[in-house]
């Protein structure tokens, strides 16, 4: 028997199965052999939302979430937001190590040459409502933009890729800004290459008549470490339909697209949204006790709270809350801040809230920075979405040339009715059958 192995008994049979150990994992698939009789099917491991089990090998991002630990390709989270740049960081992300500046100035020169979008695109974003959600145009355009590149259906060529993966990182703040205009009746605004990755998105957003856009520097500063805070999370639900949906072999404008739809929902990226509009409903400092109240009767989640893999402080939210005082020593105080660390306070020693581990997550403060820069609340998850298309196409690259990747295709346990023969419509009971 192998020291690295788990041994298994089969009550049902007595029969003893051992199971190698890797990386102190079993392979599901080793559990197929454990049968009851040779027309056994074998064993399946149940695990619905994937809370146990390990869907790749990766390299990218190590999360320990009990003590709070976020590393991109074993680099701090903390050290990165206060010593690199986002594209820097998408660099580390993508290929692994941090460029030399030969390498930096490189792939800086390649992302703000394909900001541009095809005008088309533009007609396009037109015939969307001028209410309509900017993540819902962020998804339709993204995929839109398979149409304008029919060579990213070359996943298997290197060079191909390579181009998507830097048209996807470049073209994201625009396809964002134009959404964010769209819905302000505003003239689109060219990308400024003079500008940094961050510098010219707020440039697309904001750049009214002035012939330049010079943005502040510590507002520019902090929508970079908020990219960066954002680049990656490992197996999180946008990441995981960006896999999935790549494992076909679709193009990866169409599985970004999926990704964003993801991040769209509001146990997701859509939660810093949520909190903002939780905060405003809220009101006042002296009505937190009264919601905390409710949301432990059941009356809906305290958004910005609680993590699938963090049980501890998100390592993230201790960066922005810092990050905060810095933009509102030049923006003002966003007065929802005074509610949502009372808020904080009162739940942190909460009961409930200790015994469950949950603890503020990156959304619980990004949403008050969000808005005290001035972007509108339904602006928060395309923010989001900018940064993470670095860690998705990274995500999608590794899956892409992993031997042991397949398309995903998970099992299920099926708990329907067994067969039975159609019935004529003549010949059915005039009341329904009970649903079961
Ligand atoms: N408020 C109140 N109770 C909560 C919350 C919350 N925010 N989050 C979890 N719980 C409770 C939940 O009701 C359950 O209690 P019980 O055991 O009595 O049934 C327990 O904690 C465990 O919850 P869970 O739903 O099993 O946890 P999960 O790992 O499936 O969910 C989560 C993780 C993030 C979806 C959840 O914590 C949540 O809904 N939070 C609010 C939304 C939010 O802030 N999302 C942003 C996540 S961070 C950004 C990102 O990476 O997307």
């Amino acid at each position: 028997m192998a020291a690295e192995s788990l041994t298994i008994i089969d009550n049902r049979t007595g029969k003893k199965y051992d199971i190698p150990v890797e990386h102190g994992t079993i392979n599901a698939m080793d559990l197929r052999q454990i049968k009851t009789s040779d027309g056994d099917f074998g064993m399946m491991s149940y695990d619905p939302a994937f809370t146990n089990t390990a869907s790749c090998k990766s390299k990218i991002t190590f999360i320990d979430g009990d003590k709070g630990i976020l590393n991109y390709r074993g680099y701090p989270i903390e050290q990165l937001a206060e010593k690199s740049t986002f594209l820097e960081t998408a660099y580390l992300i993508l290929y692994g190590e941090l460029p030399t500046g030969e390498q930096m100035d490189e792939f800086v020169f390649q992302i703000t040459h394909h900001t541009m979008i095809h005008e088309n695109i533009k007609k396009f974003m037109d015939g969307f409502h001028h209410d309509a959600h900017p993540m819902g145009i962020l998804a339709g355009t993204v995929g839109a933009l398979s149409t304008f590149y029919p060579d990213a259906k070359n996943i298997m060529d290197p060079a191909s890729r390579q181009t998507q993966i830097i048209r996807l990182i470049a073209k994201m703040p625009t396809l964002a800004a134009y959404a964010y205009r769209h819905s302000r009746g505003l003239p689109y605004t060219y990308p400024d290459n003079s500008l940094s990755f961050s510098g010219n998105f707020l440039n697309m957003l904001f750049r009214m008549t002035e012939p330049a856009y010079y943005p502040h520097p510590v507002l520019e500063k902090a929508m970079d470490v908020l990219f960066i805070l954002h680049a990656d999370h490992e197996q999180n639900c946008s990441a995981n339909a960006m896999r999935s949906v790549g494992s076909s072999h679709v193009n990866p404008f169409s599985a970004v697209a999926a990704a964003i739809a993801a991040l769209y929902g509001p146990l997701h990226g859509g939660a810093n949204e949520a909190v903002l509009r939780m905060l405003k409903e809220i009101g006042s400092k002296d009505k937190v006790a009264d919601h905390i109240k409710k949301v432990k009767a059941g009356e809906g989640r305290l958004m910005g709270f609680g993590h699938r893999i963090y049980k501890n402080y998100d390592p993230r939210a201790k960066v922005i809350r810092g990050l905060a005082e810095e933009v509102f020593e030049v923006t003002g105080k966003n007065p929802l801040l005074d509610i949502a660390v009372e808020l904080e306070r009162i739940a942190l020693q909460d009961e409930y809230f200790m015994k469950r581990k949950l603890y503020p997550n990156v959304d619980f403060y990004t949403g008050l920075i969000y808005e005290a820069m001035k972007f509108p609340v339904d602006m928060f998850p395309v923010l989001f979405a900018i940064p993470r298309t670095a860690g998705w196409v990274a995500q999608w690259e590794e899956m892409l040339l992993d031997r042991e990747q397949k398309i995903a295709r998970p099992r299920q346990i099926y708990l329907g009715s067994p067969r039975r023969e159609y019935i004529p419509m003549d010949n059915r009971p005039s009341s329904p059958p009970v649903k079961h």
